[in-house]
Protein backbone atom coordinates (compact mmCIF):
# COMPACT_ATOMS: atom_id res chain seq x y z
CA UNK A 1 0.00 0.00 0.00
CA UNK A 2 1.22 3.72 -0.81
CA UNK A 3 0.66 6.84 1.33
CA UNK A 4 -0.93 9.15 -0.45
CA UNK A 5 0.64 11.62 -1.53
CA UNK A 6 3.75 9.93 -0.45
CA UNK A 7 6.77 9.57 -3.20
CA UNK A 8 7.04 6.10 -4.21
CA UNK A 9 10.51 6.25 -1.76
CA UNK A 10 8.23 5.95 1.12
CA UNK A 11 7.86 2.05 0.20
CA UNK A 12 11.28 0.86 -0.96
CA UNK A 13 12.32 -1.04 -3.74
CA UNK A 14 13.42 -4.01 -1.44
CA UNK A 15 9.64 -4.47 -0.28
CA UNK A 16 8.82 -5.21 -4.04
CA UNK A 17 11.55 -7.51 -4.28
CA UNK A 18 10.16 -9.67 -1.93
CA UNK A 19 6.72 -9.19 -1.85
CA UNK A 20 3.80 -10.85 -0.25
CA UNK A 21 5.15 -14.24 -1.25
CA UNK A 22 8.09 -14.04 1.80
CA UNK A 23 5.61 -12.37 4.34
CA UNK A 24 3.91 -15.64 5.81
CA UNK A 25 7.42 -17.54 6.29
CA UNK A 26 9.14 -14.19 7.48
CA UNK A 27 6.05 -14.04 10.28
CA UNK A 28 6.82 -17.52 10.90
CA UNK A 29 10.68 -16.91 11.50
CA UNK A 30 10.13 -13.96 13.69
CA UNK A 31 8.20 -16.05 15.62
CA UNK A 32 10.35 -19.04 15.52
CA UNK A 33 13.35 -17.22 15.89
CA UNK A 34 13.92 -17.14 19.64
CA UNK A 35 13.91 -20.64 20.69
CA UNK A 36 16.32 -21.54 17.59
CA UNK A 37 18.90 -18.72 18.63
CA UNK A 38 18.16 -19.92 22.26
CA UNK A 39 19.44 -23.68 21.14
CA UNK A 40 22.37 -22.37 19.03
CA UNK A 41 24.50 -19.77 20.47
CA UNK A 42 27.53 -22.05 20.60
CA UNK A 43 30.93 -19.69 20.11
CA UNK A 44 33.66 -20.35 18.30
CA UNK A 45 32.38 -20.50 14.58
CA UNK A 46 33.71 -18.19 11.62
CA UNK A 47 31.28 -15.33 10.71
CA UNK A 48 34.14 -13.02 9.22
CA UNK A 49 33.41 -14.64 5.93
CA UNK A 50 29.44 -14.57 4.98
CA UNK A 51 26.58 -14.59 7.09
CA UNK A 52 27.63 -18.03 9.23
CA UNK A 53 24.69 -20.92 10.34
CA UNK A 54 24.67 -19.30 13.97
CA UNK A 55 24.61 -15.73 12.37
CA UNK A 56 21.57 -16.54 10.70
CA UNK A 57 19.90 -18.11 13.17
CA UNK A 58 20.41 -15.29 15.96
CA UNK A 59 19.57 -12.20 13.93
CA UNK A 60 16.81 -12.11 10.51
CA UNK A 61 16.59 -9.14 7.82
CA UNK A 62 14.21 -6.42 9.07
CA UNK A 63 10.56 -7.37 7.23
CA UNK A 64 10.22 -5.36 4.71
CA UNK A 65 6.44 -4.70 5.17
CA UNK A 66 4.17 -4.70 8.34
CA UNK A 67 1.43 -7.63 7.91
CA UNK A 68 -1.20 -5.77 10.30
CA UNK A 69 -1.17 -2.61 7.56
CA UNK A 70 -3.65 -4.17 5.29
CA UNK A 71 -4.38 -2.66 2.43
CA UNK A 72 -7.48 -1.44 0.13
CA UNK A 73 -8.84 2.09 0.14
CA UNK A 74 -10.05 1.99 3.30
CA UNK A 75 -6.51 0.89 4.98
CA UNK A 76 -4.87 4.13 2.43
CA UNK A 77 -7.60 6.28 4.27
CA UNK A 78 -6.85 5.15 7.55
CA UNK A 79 -2.61 5.72 6.68
CA UNK A 80 -3.37 9.17 5.41
CA UNK A 81 -5.76 10.04 8.19
CA UNK A 82 -2.45 8.71 10.64
CA UNK A 83 0.07 10.92 8.80
CA UNK A 84 -2.09 14.03 8.90
CA UNK A 85 -3.04 13.51 13.05
CA UNK A 86 0.71 12.49 13.58
CA UNK A 87 1.35 15.88 12.36
CA UNK A 88 -1.05 17.80 13.86
CA UNK A 89 -0.30 20.18 16.49
CA UNK A 90 -3.58 20.83 17.58
CA UNK A 91 -4.04 17.50 19.26
CA UNK A 92 -1.81 19.40 22.11
CA UNK A 93 -3.12 21.40 24.62
CA UNK A 94 -1.14 24.39 23.52
CA UNK A 95 -1.33 23.75 20.04
CA UNK A 96 2.15 23.84 19.09
CA UNK A 97 3.43 19.85 20.15
CA UNK A 98 2.30 17.46 17.64
CA UNK A 99 4.04 13.43 17.67
CA UNK A 100 6.29 14.72 14.86
CA UNK A 101 8.07 17.01 17.82
CA UNK A 102 9.41 14.76 19.42
CA UNK A 103 9.43 11.88 17.18
CA UNK A 104 11.05 13.98 14.17
CA UNK A 105 10.31 11.49 11.06
CA UNK A 106 13.32 13.35 9.28
CA UNK A 107 15.68 12.97 11.87
CA UNK A 108 15.46 9.07 12.46
CA UNK A 109 12.17 9.83 14.28
CA UNK A 110 13.44 11.52 17.79
CA UNK A 111 14.15 14.45 18.76
CA UNK A 112 17.73 14.21 19.78
CA UNK A 113 16.91 15.41 23.57
CA UNK A 114 18.39 13.94 26.46
CA UNK A 115 14.37 13.88 27.48
CA UNK A 116 11.84 15.09 25.93
CA UNK A 117 9.67 18.14 26.00
CA UNK A 118 6.22 18.99 25.79
CA UNK A 119 3.72 21.52 26.03
CA UNK A 120 4.70 24.45 28.01
CA UNK A 121 8.14 22.85 27.89
CA UNK A 122 7.48 20.64 30.37
CA UNK A 123 10.01 18.22 31.07
CA UNK A 124 9.75 14.38 30.93
CA UNK A 125 11.55 11.78 32.89
CA UNK A 126 12.60 9.76 29.73
CA UNK A 127 13.96 10.03 26.43
CA UNK A 128 12.00 9.59 23.23
CA UNK A 129 12.91 6.50 21.39
CA UNK A 130 12.43 6.36 17.79
CA UNK A 131 8.98 5.79 16.18
CA UNK A 132 11.24 3.90 13.17
CA UNK A 133 10.08 0.52 13.31
CA UNK A 134 7.93 0.90 16.69
CA UNK A 135 5.37 -1.80 14.68
CA UNK A 136 7.65 -4.60 14.92
CA UNK A 137 8.40 -4.44 18.61
CA UNK A 138 6.99 -6.83 20.83
CA UNK A 139 5.83 -4.12 23.27
CA UNK A 140 5.77 -0.17 23.81
CA UNK A 141 7.52 2.60 25.74
CA UNK A 142 11.03 1.81 27.81
CA UNK A 143 9.12 -0.16 30.20
CA UNK A 144 7.22 -2.21 27.89
CA UNK A 145 3.69 -0.65 29.58
CA UNK A 146 1.99 -0.35 26.26
CA UNK A 147 0.98 -3.76 24.35
CA UNK A 148 0.36 -2.15 20.78
CA UNK A 149 0.69 0.88 18.91
CA UNK A 150 -2.92 1.64 19.19
CA UNK A 151 -2.60 1.43 22.91
CA UNK A 152 0.54 3.30 22.90
CA UNK A 153 -0.77 6.18 21.18
CA UNK A 154 -3.11 7.28 23.82
CA UNK A 155 -0.60 7.50 26.61
CA UNK A 156 1.37 10.83 25.19
CA UNK A 157 -1.87 12.58 23.91
CA UNK A 158 -3.17 12.83 27.51
CA UNK A 159 0.31 12.87 29.14
CA UNK A 160 0.44 16.23 31.77
CA UNK A 161 4.07 16.57 30.12
CA UNK A 162 3.37 15.65 26.46
CA UNK A 163 0.50 16.93 25.01
CA UNK A 164 -1.95 17.37 27.90
CA UNK A 165 -5.49 16.67 25.89
CA UNK A 166 -8.38 14.54 27.27
CA UNK A 167 -10.35 12.32 24.75
CA UNK A 168 -13.29 14.45 24.68
CA UNK A 169 -10.81 17.63 23.63
CA UNK A 170 -8.93 15.78 21.02
CA UNK A 171 -12.58 14.66 19.37
CA UNK A 172 -13.70 18.11 19.95
CA UNK A 173 -11.02 19.92 18.07
CA UNK A 174 -10.62 17.17 15.36
CA UNK A 175 -14.27 18.02 14.38
CA UNK A 176 -13.98 22.02 14.56
CA UNK A 177 -11.16 21.68 12.05
CA UNK A 178 -12.85 19.97 9.45
CA UNK A 179 -11.39 16.12 10.23
CA UNK A 180 -14.58 14.42 10.19
CA UNK A 181 -15.00 13.76 6.98
CA UNK A 182 -11.37 11.59 6.85
CA UNK A 183 -12.56 9.84 9.38
CA UNK A 184 -15.50 8.80 7.83
CA UNK A 185 -13.83 7.37 5.21
CA UNK A 186 -10.78 5.69 7.50
CA UNK A 187 -13.44 4.24 9.41
CA UNK A 188 -17.11 3.86 7.12
CA UNK A 189 -18.32 1.20 9.28
CA UNK A 190 -18.37 2.91 12.46
CA UNK A 191 -21.59 4.26 13.95
CA UNK A 192 -19.35 7.37 15.22
CA UNK A 193 -16.57 8.24 13.16
CA UNK A 194 -14.70 10.99 14.95
CA UNK A 195 -13.56 8.77 18.23
CA UNK A 196 -10.77 9.08 20.27
CA UNK A 197 -9.66 5.18 19.50
CA UNK A 198 -10.21 5.90 16.00
CA UNK A 199 -7.61 8.47 16.42
CA UNK A 200 -5.05 6.11 18.42
CA UNK A 201 -6.27 3.33 15.39
CA UNK A 202 -5.50 5.88 12.55
CA UNK A 203 -1.88 7.03 14.10
CA UNK A 204 -1.12 3.25 14.31
CA UNK A 205 -1.62 2.47 10.67
CA UNK A 206 0.28 4.85 9.89
CA UNK A 207 3.06 4.14 11.83
CA UNK A 208 3.38 0.86 10.24
CA UNK A 209 4.37 2.58 7.12
CA UNK A 210 7.50 3.85 9.64
CA UNK A 211 10.13 0.81 8.56
CA UNK A 212 13.31 1.02 7.52
CA UNK A 213 14.34 -2.23 5.84
CA UNK A 214 17.54 -2.48 3.62
CA UNK A 215 20.53 -1.64 5.90
CA UNK A 216 23.62 -3.22 5.17
CA UNK A 217 23.85 -5.76 7.76
CA UNK A 218 20.07 -7.04 6.22
CA UNK A 219 22.05 -7.32 2.98
CA UNK A 220 24.69 -9.06 4.68
CA UNK A 221 22.35 -11.63 6.23
CA UNK A 222 20.16 -11.60 2.78
CA UNK A 223 24.13 -13.32 1.03
CA UNK A 224 25.35 -10.50 0.35
CA UNK A 225 28.99 -10.40 1.90
CA UNK A 226 30.06 -7.06 1.01
CA UNK A 227 28.04 -5.29 2.50
CA UNK A 228 29.31 -5.18 5.75
CA UNK A 229 33.22 -3.75 5.22
CA UNK A 230 35.93 -5.74 7.40
CA UNK A 231 35.72 -3.34 10.44
CA UNK A 232 32.03 -3.84 10.62
CA UNK A 233 32.30 -7.63 10.25
CA UNK A 234 34.70 -7.73 13.13
CA UNK A 235 32.43 -5.64 15.20
CA UNK A 236 29.91 -8.22 14.85
CA UNK A 237 32.69 -10.75 16.17
CA UNK A 238 33.30 -8.52 19.34
CA UNK A 239 29.21 -8.31 19.04
CA UNK A 240 28.64 -12.16 19.14
CA UNK A 241 31.34 -13.21 21.00
CA UNK A 242 30.82 -11.01 24.04
CA UNK A 243 27.56 -11.67 24.80
CA UNK A 244 25.71 -8.90 23.52
CA UNK A 245 23.81 -11.08 20.83
CA UNK A 246 22.08 -12.58 24.36
CA UNK A 247 19.60 -9.96 24.40
CA UNK A 248 20.29 -7.67 21.20
CA UNK A 249 18.91 -10.39 18.19
CA UNK A 250 16.60 -11.24 16.13
CA UNK A 251 15.47 -8.92 13.71
CA UNK A 252 15.31 -5.73 15.71
CA UNK A 253 18.47 -6.55 17.93
CA UNK A 254 16.30 -6.41 20.67
CA UNK A 255 12.52 -4.84 21.04
CA UNK A 256 11.43 -7.79 23.11
CA UNK A 257 12.31 -9.26 26.33
CA UNK A 258 13.41 -7.00 29.52
CA UNK A 259 16.71 -6.97 31.58
CA UNK A 260 18.20 -5.55 34.64
CA UNK A 261 20.37 -2.47 34.20
CA UNK A 262 22.37 -2.30 36.94
CA UNK A 263 23.43 1.03 35.23
CA UNK A 264 20.28 2.45 36.53
CA UNK A 265 20.60 1.10 40.38
CA UNK A 266 19.61 4.31 42.83
CA UNK A 267 17.08 6.06 40.01
CA UNK A 268 14.01 6.86 40.89
CA UNK A 269 12.81 5.64 37.80
CA UNK A 270 12.80 1.84 38.60
CA UNK A 271 11.30 0.52 35.15
CA UNK A 272 9.42 -2.19 34.50
CA UNK A 273 8.78 -2.86 38.36
CA UNK A 274 6.16 0.15 37.89
CA UNK A 275 4.68 -1.93 35.49
CA UNK A 276 4.39 -5.30 36.98
CA UNK A 277 4.86 -4.72 40.99
CA UNK A 278 7.47 -7.12 40.78
CA UNK A 279 10.48 -6.32 43.49
CA UNK A 280 12.44 -8.46 40.71
CA UNK A 281 11.80 -6.20 38.34
CA UNK A 282 13.13 -3.07 39.74
CA UNK A 283 15.72 -1.42 37.07
CA UNK A 284 14.64 -3.74 34.65
CA UNK A 285 14.04 -2.24 30.82
CA UNK A 286 13.01 -3.39 27.31
CA UNK A 287 15.60 -4.49 25.65
CA UNK A 288 16.25 -1.57 23.36
CA UNK A 289 16.02 -2.59 19.58
CA UNK A 290 19.56 -1.25 18.03
CA UNK A 291 18.52 -0.47 14.43
CA UNK A 292 19.17 2.91 13.50
CA UNK A 293 20.84 3.16 16.53
CA UNK A 294 24.02 5.24 15.02
CA UNK A 295 21.30 8.07 14.43
CA UNK A 296 19.41 8.42 17.67
CA UNK A 297 21.44 9.54 20.44
CA UNK A 298 21.30 10.43 23.55
CA UNK A 299 21.03 6.95 24.66
CA UNK A 300 19.38 4.60 27.03
CA UNK A 301 15.97 5.05 28.65
CA UNK A 302 17.38 8.23 30.76
CA UNK A 303 18.94 9.86 27.63
CA UNK A 304 22.40 9.16 29.71
CA UNK A 305 25.37 8.18 27.46
CA UNK A 306 25.49 11.47 24.98
CA UNK A 307 27.34 8.98 22.00
CA UNK A 308 27.51 5.57 20.90
CA UNK A 309 30.86 4.92 21.95
CA UNK A 310 29.49 5.81 25.46
CA UNK A 311 26.80 3.83 25.73
CA UNK A 312 28.68 0.69 24.08
CA UNK A 313 30.81 1.23 26.98
CA UNK A 314 28.44 1.22 29.68
CA UNK A 315 27.08 -1.78 28.51
CA UNK A 316 30.15 -3.88 28.30
CA UNK A 317 30.54 -3.22 31.95
CA UNK A 318 27.03 -2.59 33.26
CA UNK A 319 25.69 -5.79 31.01
CA UNK A 320 28.74 -7.98 30.62
CA UNK A 321 31.15 -7.01 33.46
CA UNK A 322 33.78 -6.55 30.53
CA UNK A 323 35.66 -3.41 30.01
CA UNK A 324 36.04 -3.01 26.36
CA UNK A 325 39.42 -1.54 24.58
CA UNK A 326 39.12 1.65 22.18
CA UNK A 327 39.81 -0.97 19.23
CA UNK A 328 36.79 -3.27 20.49
CA UNK A 329 35.11 -0.12 20.80
CA UNK A 330 35.63 0.84 17.63
CA UNK A 331 34.70 -2.15 15.79
CA UNK A 332 31.43 -2.44 17.75
CA UNK A 333 30.60 1.00 16.85
CA UNK A 334 31.38 0.67 13.34
CA UNK A 335 29.22 -2.95 13.63
CA UNK A 336 26.43 -0.95 15.23
CA UNK A 337 26.58 1.78 11.95
CA UNK A 338 25.93 -1.21 9.56
CA UNK A 339 22.25 -1.37 11.57
CA UNK A 340 21.30 1.95 9.83
CA UNK A 341 18.51 1.16 7.09
CA UNK A 342 16.63 2.79 4.42
CA UNK A 343 14.40 6.08 5.49
CA UNK A 344 11.10 6.75 3.80
CA UNK A 345 10.99 10.50 2.52
CA UNK A 346 7.92 11.58 4.81
CA UNK A 347 6.02 14.70 3.22
CA UNK A 348 4.50 17.26 5.79
CA UNK A 349 0.92 17.20 4.99
CA UNK A 350 -1.87 19.53 4.00
CA UNK A 351 -4.04 19.45 7.53
CA UNK A 352 -7.60 20.10 7.63
CA UNK A 353 -8.73 23.89 8.38
CA UNK A 354 -12.42 24.51 8.64
CA UNK A 355 -12.91 28.74 8.39
CA UNK A 356 -14.70 29.98 11.51
CA UNK A 357 -18.57 29.27 11.41
CA UNK A 358 -20.65 31.93 12.25
CA UNK A 359 -21.78 32.15 15.29
CA UNK A 360 -25.51 31.57 16.01
CA UNK A 361 -27.86 34.53 15.52
CA UNK A 362 -25.27 36.25 14.05
C1 LIG B 1 6.78 15.49 24.51
C2 LIG B 1 7.43 14.54 23.64
C3 LIG B 1 6.58 13.44 23.04
C4 LIG B 1 5.43 13.57 22.30
C5 LIG B 1 4.67 14.83 21.97
C6 LIG B 1 5.10 12.22 21.86
N1 LIG B 1 6.02 11.33 22.32
FE1 LIG B 1 6.09 9.35 21.91
N2 LIG B 1 7.47 9.11 23.32
C7 LIG B 1 8.10 10.11 24.01
C8 LIG B 1 8.88 9.53 25.09
C9 LIG B 1 9.72 10.30 26.10
C10 LIG B 1 8.67 8.13 25.02
C11 LIG B 1 9.22 7.08 25.99
C12 LIG B 1 8.36 7.13 27.23
C13 LIG B 1 8.49 5.92 28.13
O1 LIG B 1 9.05 4.92 27.73
O2 LIG B 1 8.01 6.01 29.25
C14 LIG B 1 7.80 7.90 23.88
C15 LIG B 1 7.44 6.64 23.40
C16 LIG B 1 6.79 6.44 22.20
C17 LIG B 1 6.67 5.18 21.50
C18 LIG B 1 7.24 3.85 21.94
C19 LIG B 1 8.47 3.48 21.18
C20 LIG B 1 9.27 2.44 21.88
O3 LIG B 1 10.41 2.18 21.47
O4 LIG B 1 8.80 1.85 22.86
C21 LIG B 1 5.94 5.40 20.36
C22 LIG B 1 5.56 4.40 19.30
C23 LIG B 1 5.57 6.80 20.37
N3 LIG B 1 6.13 7.41 21.49
C24 LIG B 1 4.75 7.41 19.45
C25 LIG B 1 4.18 8.67 19.67
C26 LIG B 1 3.01 9.18 18.99
C27 LIG B 1 2.22 8.44 17.94
C28 LIG B 1 2.78 10.44 19.46
C29 LIG B 1 1.64 11.39 19.11
C30 LIG B 1 0.31 10.92 19.46
C31 LIG B 1 3.83 10.71 20.43
N4 LIG B 1 4.64 9.60 20.55
C32 LIG B 1 3.99 11.92 21.08
C33 LIG B 1 8.00 11.45 23.74
C34 LIG B 1 6.92 12.02 23.07
C1 LIG C 1 21.52 -8.59 29.62
C2 LIG C 1 20.98 -7.98 28.39
C3 LIG C 1 21.86 -7.06 27.60
C4 LIG C 1 23.13 -7.30 27.13
C5 LIG C 1 23.99 -8.52 27.34
C6 LIG C 1 23.48 -6.13 26.35
N1 LIG C 1 22.47 -5.22 26.36
FE1 LIG C 1 22.44 -3.46 25.38
N2 LIG C 1 20.67 -2.97 26.26
C7 LIG C 1 19.97 -3.79 27.14
C8 LIG C 1 18.88 -3.04 27.73
C9 LIG C 1 17.87 -3.54 28.75
C10 LIG C 1 18.95 -1.74 27.19
C11 LIG C 1 18.06 -0.55 27.55
C12 LIG C 1 18.62 0.08 28.80
C13 LIG C 1 17.90 1.34 29.23
O1 LIG C 1 18.17 2.38 28.70
O2 LIG C 1 17.08 1.30 30.11
C14 LIG C 1 20.08 -1.74 26.27
C15 LIG C 1 20.49 -0.63 25.51
C16 LIG C 1 21.56 -0.64 24.64
C17 LIG C 1 21.94 0.47 23.80
C18 LIG C 1 21.26 1.84 23.77
C19 LIG C 1 20.08 1.81 22.84
C20 LIG C 1 19.29 3.09 22.83
O3 LIG C 1 18.56 3.30 21.86
O4 LIG C 1 19.37 3.89 23.78
C21 LIG C 1 23.03 0.08 23.07
C22 LIG C 1 23.77 0.91 22.04
C23 LIG C 1 23.32 -1.28 23.44
N3 LIG C 1 22.41 -1.69 24.38
C24 LIG C 1 24.38 -2.02 22.93
C25 LIG C 1 24.83 -3.19 23.51
C26 LIG C 1 26.11 -3.81 23.21
C27 LIG C 1 27.09 -3.31 22.18
C28 LIG C 1 26.20 -4.90 24.01
C29 LIG C 1 27.38 -5.84 24.17
C30 LIG C 1 28.59 -5.16 24.58
C31 LIG C 1 24.98 -4.97 24.80
N4 LIG C 1 24.19 -3.92 24.48
C32 LIG C 1 24.70 -5.97 25.72
C33 LIG C 1 20.25 -5.12 27.40
C34 LIG C 1 21.46 -5.74 27.12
Amino acid sequence: MKLPGAPRSLFSAARLRLGALVALPLLALVGGFWLTACQTSGEGESEADGPSTRISTLFKPLPDEVPELGDGPVAEARVDLGHKLYFEPKLSRSGNVSCNTCHVVGAAGVDHRQVSKGVGDRKGRRNSPTVYNAAFLESQFWDGRAATLEEQAKGPLQAHVEMDMTPEMVVERLRTLGYTSLFEKAFPEADTAVTFNHVADAIAAFERTLITPGAPFDRYLEGNEDALTAQQKAGLKVFTNNGCAGCHRGPMLGGQGYANFSHAKGDADTGREEVTGEKSDRYSFRIASLRNVAETAPYFHDGSARTLREAVSVMGKAQLGRTFNEEEIDKLVAFLNSLTGEFPNVPYPRLPRQPPQPTEGS
